[in-house]
Parts: C-alpha cells; structure tokens; sequence
C-alpha cells in the first residue's frame, strides 16, 4: 500500500491558514487532517465545522476529518465532505457506531474508525465492511506535543495483522500523535500507512514544511 502524509491542520499557522494549505499542497502531502473536538469527549477544543468547509471550498486536496466528539453522529451533515475525504468516528463515542459509519457511508463519504490507545480491537471484526481506514490513536486524543504512548508499536502491528487475517489487506491503517520522522519509521515498519503530521515532524522552527515532508517520507 502506497504510504501517506495527513498533516495535523491544528497544527498550522491558522492566523495564515490560506497560505499554510497552499504551503502543504506545495509540499505534496496527500491529506489534511482536522481535528474536531467538543471539549466532552476530550478536554480541548479546537477546530470547527465551519473552518473545515471553508478550507474544503479552497483546496484541491482530500480532507481527514477526526472526530473527537460524543456521539458523533449528530454532526454528520454539518461538512461538505465528499467521496475523496475520509470522516473519521471513534470506536468509544457512540455506542452504536454501526449505524454511524453506516450513515457516513451512505453519503458517499469514506469512513475512519479511531481507537485510543486503551481501547481493544476486537469490536473491529464486526465492522470492517463500514470501515475504511483504521486511526490507531498513537497518544490519547486532544493535544498537539504529547508523547508517544508505550504500546504505539504494537498495536500498530496488530490492527495490520488482524485487518490482512480478515482479508482487509486493502483498510489502511493510519496513525495519530507525536509521528515524529523516528516514531514515523518504527511505525511504518510495524504497518502504518497514513501518518498524522503535526508539531513532531511537519511543523517545525528549523525547517521548511516542504523540507519536512521530503525528509519524512525519505524514512517511511
Ligand atoms: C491528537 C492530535 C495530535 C496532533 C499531532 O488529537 O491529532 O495528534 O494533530 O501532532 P503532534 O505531532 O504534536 O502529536
Ligand atoms: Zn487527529
């Protein structure tokens, strides 16, 4: 599977965000990630529904929009999202997922299942035909600049080797959380295929975002 860069739009310069995605499309990553928060499910908030279509209205690149809200659901329509952009849901903000990722779905919209880092795989098995990407959450969900949790590999390497056991082969799997270019390679290596990029590795002091990417994919 084709490796991909999602850069962590929270994490940009959003007092110049215009320029940042022209910056980030120059740059060739493939997705722009949004994270969505309620301040419940999470304790932050950061962007919104109406920053996502106003970005979406701009750019020629698809969207990765990571929901970190309660009860999902009810925000499904509040995007312009389309066949190229993935909507991504957590496996623990609603108890009837199913029927989310189903809704999701049936406008045309790619899905993502998220999982925290505590949160077991199993309920997966039952969904992989409403699912299509996996976010293996790499840090507890909310923040920017926090560390890699302790079991990020392995997990990693246990969402891929389920997925192909239940001939999903083609369900990426991507991460999420201090991806920066070591972490990067080590999850790649265990079978990441979508990589967050946000403070870790895109948006640096010392470094062009262009530079960044290039340097990151050398390594993935
Ligand atoms: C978590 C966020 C962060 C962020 C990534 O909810 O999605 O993971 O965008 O940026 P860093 O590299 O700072 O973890
Ligand atoms: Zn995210």
């Amino acid at each position: 599977m084709n490796k991909l860069l999602s850069a962590s739009v929270m994490c940009a310069d959003l007092l110049n965000l215009k320029e940042s995605v022209k910056a980030l499309e120059d740059a060739g990553v493939d997705y722009l990630h949004f994270d969505i928060m309620d301040g419940s499910f999470v304790p932050n908030i950061t962007l919104g529904f109406d920053l996502v279509n106003a970005v979406k209205a701009v750019t020629s690149l698809p969207l990765d929009v990571h929901m970190m809200v309660n009860d999902p659901a009810r925000y499904i329509d509040r995007m312009n999202l389309d066949e190229r952009d993935f909507l991504c849901v957590h496996y623990e903000s609603d108890i009837h997922i199913q029927r989310t990722l189903s809704q999701i779905k049936d406008r045309g919209i790619k899905t993502g299942l998220a999982f925290n880092p505590q949160t077991p795989l199993n309920g997966l098995q039952y969904l992989t035909d409403y699912t299509d990407m996996v976010l293996i959450m790499t840090v507890s969900p909310g923040f920017a600049g926090q560390k890699l949790f302790a079991g990020a590999e392995r997990k990693t390497r246990h969402a891929r080797q389920l997925l192909d056991e239940w001939g999903c082969a083609h369900i990426p799997v991507e991460v999420d959380g201090n991806i920066s270019v070591e972490n990067g390679k080590l999850l790649s290596r265990s079978g990441a295929d979508i990589f967050v990029m946000g403070t870790s590795s895109l948006f640096l002091k010392d470094k062009s975002i262009k530079q960044a990417a290039q340097d990151f994919r050398a390594v993935i």
